[in-house]
């Protein structure tokens, strides 16, 4: 019943082995393509600028070409047999040494112009041909949603005085969205992106008189905190001069793909965070429910319950339905059972006496609310994905090498071990099956890592799995199969733990069976990050984020040239989209 294919077999592949060589690996009854590299065009009608080796395009030319650093990605037909199609996805962070042909340093306004347009969301369209999947250029549908793109606030903590700033004193709109990673996509056929690592392009200099509170704190929105000097160029990241500007990020985002003039909608009713994530499912009575993950250590995961009815007749007929509803926040109890916790103002622990004052300082400080009425904390949740055919959801946790340190939380049910550098995957039911209960079954699907190692307390679903460490990105296809990404970091790979687990991989999991199976395999320093496998179950789009980061600092040598070149420093290396197919055309992982 796992397989809307019927008989055909399950995870029947030929598995990849676990590699260090700096190559994209894939089982060789397959073939890949490369379709959208960081720097190709887009595809906007009149502006096709191609990409130059030396990264001497300007920001005005990165504004209408592939960002760097593809993350969470999705495929819209459009048309009946899904032959032509958009494929929309994320553009995560950038590395500045590549991006510019000076590399980072010195900072100057035209490289943080170019560094803001580097990220966000591609939309292009894709037709399948004779040739496979080609990109179509130019095209009426092609857009890049960047860091200074116009959108528009919604939902409870819009107009409110903590989105207020000078450049906006109506708090209602903002300019742009970045360091967006993972996704979801709603049952109207809307994009939904999700802004993580925001705090790290707020600054401000060190010695400024600005006094972080609480919140600025639990966010890492603090002066000094600044990855990159946007803020000497950019006066709105200045976080001395425009502290409210910082409360405008950390959102999920609604686009809608099938109309480039559209404008984007940061939903704020399913709260502030690190956001990963913005995964939607239907309840029993027709509503929209929204898991998110706020990837930071002992951070929580999120439901968003909407208030209305999902309608017939796509965007024009939801525009709304993301701005009313309730949000909760996850307890997993040492049981097997779960509660959502609601987090709506005027509940205890959510009054106006702890600094709740309305809806929108719960959203805003949504981190702070979901302490106040006791959620979990959990090992930095990731992705989460609901099985096609039984609502079961299932979520990464992606590794926290300081659950237990002194000071920190230790172990608990859910994220059961010290020092979890192997990550781990959590699945649950809602009771009922109803995606609005309040209350949920929990188990492991796995504690990954490698069993080999002394005291990795491993724990995998069937002898037939293959080890892997911090699973991330994670997507069911239409059959049921579960397609998991690793991340180990960069500094990571190959040392230590992961010594022997190879380069970031994807593999193939069977949930029916436990069974897991390694189908790719990276190329030297990359995440694989972002996948979707079409209707049709013939086409897996797979994003290789960051091949050649070395190290988490980006100070190291990029260790690859992966796709322009074959040896390290023989070219920039480039975050692209790859295109999966079975030689005989067939239902890939089965
Ligand atoms: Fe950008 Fe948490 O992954
Ligand atoms: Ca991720
Ligand atoms: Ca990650
Ligand atoms: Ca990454």
């Amino acid at each position: 019943p796992a397989s809307a294919a019927g008989t055909a077999p399950v995870l029947g592949f030929t598995g990849v082995a676990a590699s260090a060589r700096d190559a994209l690996t894939i089982p060789p009854e397959y073939e890949y393509s490369l379709l959208y590299k960081w720097g190709d065009p887009t595809g906007v009608v009149g502006a096709l600028p191609a990409y130059r080796p030396d990264a001497s395009n300007n920001a005005q030319e990165q504004a209408v070409q592939a960002g760097m650093h593809h993350d969470g990605m999705h495929f819209f037909p459009l048309n009946a047999d899904g032959s032509r199609a958009l494929l929309v996805m994320n553009h995560e962070y950038t590395d500045e040494r590549l991006l510019h042909t000076d590399g980072a340093t010195p900072w100057t306004a035209e490289k943080v112009r170019k560094s803001q347009h580097a990220m966000g969301v591609s939309v292009i369209e894709i037709a399948l041909g004779a040739q496979g999947w080609r990109q179509v250029l130019p095209s009426r549908h092609a857009r890049r949603i960047h860091g200074n793109t116009p959108m528009r606030l919604g939902g409870p903590a819009a107009g409110s005085s903590m989105l207020q700033t000078a450049l906006n004193p109506a708090g209602d709109e903002v300019l742009g969205t970045f360091a967006n990673c993972a996704m979801g996509v709603t049952p109207w056929g809307t994009y939904l992106t999700c802004e993580e690592n925001f705090h790290g392009y707020f600054g401000g200099a060190k010695d400024a008189d600005f006094q972080p509170d609480a919140a600025q704190r639990r966010y890492g929105t603090t002066a000094g905190g600044q990855w990159v000097d946007w803020y000497r160029f950019d006066e709105r990241f200045d976080l001395t001069k425009h502290p409210n500007e910082a409360n405008r990020f950390g959102w999920v985002v609604e686009i809608d793909p099938m109309d480039p003039t559209s404008t984007p909608v940061k939903r704020t009713a399913l709260g502030r965070k690190r956001q990963e994530s913005a995964t939607c499912t239907l309840t029993q009575d027709g509503r929209v429910a929204v898991y998110m993950g706020d990837d930071t250590r002992f951070e929580y995961i999120y439901k968003f319950v909407s208030r209305d009815k999902v309608q017939p007749g796509g965007y024009a007929a939801n525009r709304e339905l993301l701005d009313h509803g309730t949000l909760y926040v996850a307890r997993f109890d040492a049981d097997g059972r779960g509660a959502w916790l609601e987090l709506t103002q005027g509940r205890p622990g959510l009054g106006r006496e702890q600094g709740f004052a309305t809806q929108a300082d719960v959203v805003v400080k949504a981190r702070l609310a979901a302490d106040a009425v006791g959620g979990t904390k959990m090992d930095r949740p990731e992705w989460i994905t609901v099985h096609p055919h039984t609502g079961e959801v299932f979520v990464t946790l992606t590794n926290n090498s300081q659950r237990g340190e002194p000071g920190r939380p230790g172990p608990d049910a859910a994220n059961p071990r010290e020092r979890n550098v192997g990550g781990h995957i959590i699945r649950w039911r809602e009771a009922g099956g109803d995606a609005a209960a309040s209350a949920f079954g929990w188990r492991h699907f796995v504690l990954a890592g490698d069993p080999a190692r002394p005291g990795a307390a491993t724990q995998y679903p069937s002898p037939q799995a293959d080890a892997f460490g911090c699973p991330d990105g994670l997507h069911f296809d239409r059959g049921g199969l579960l397609w998991i990404q690793t991340d180990m970091s960069g500094q990571a790979i190959g040392k230590g733990s992961y010594a022997q687990l190879g380069n970031n991989a994807m593999l193939c999991a069977d949930p029916a069976t436990g069974r897991i199976k390694r189908f790719l395999s990276g190329p030297s320093g990359c995440e694989i990050t972002g996948c979707v496998v079409t209707p049709d179950r013939r086409t897996l789009f797979v994003n290789i984020q960051h091949p050649g980061e070395a190290s988490d600092d980006g100070g190291g040598a990029h260790n690859s040239a992966w796709p322009d070149g074959t040896t390290p420093g023989s070219a920039r290396p480039r975050s692209a989209t790859v295109v999966v197919r079975r030689r005989d055309g067939g239902l890939v992982g089965t």
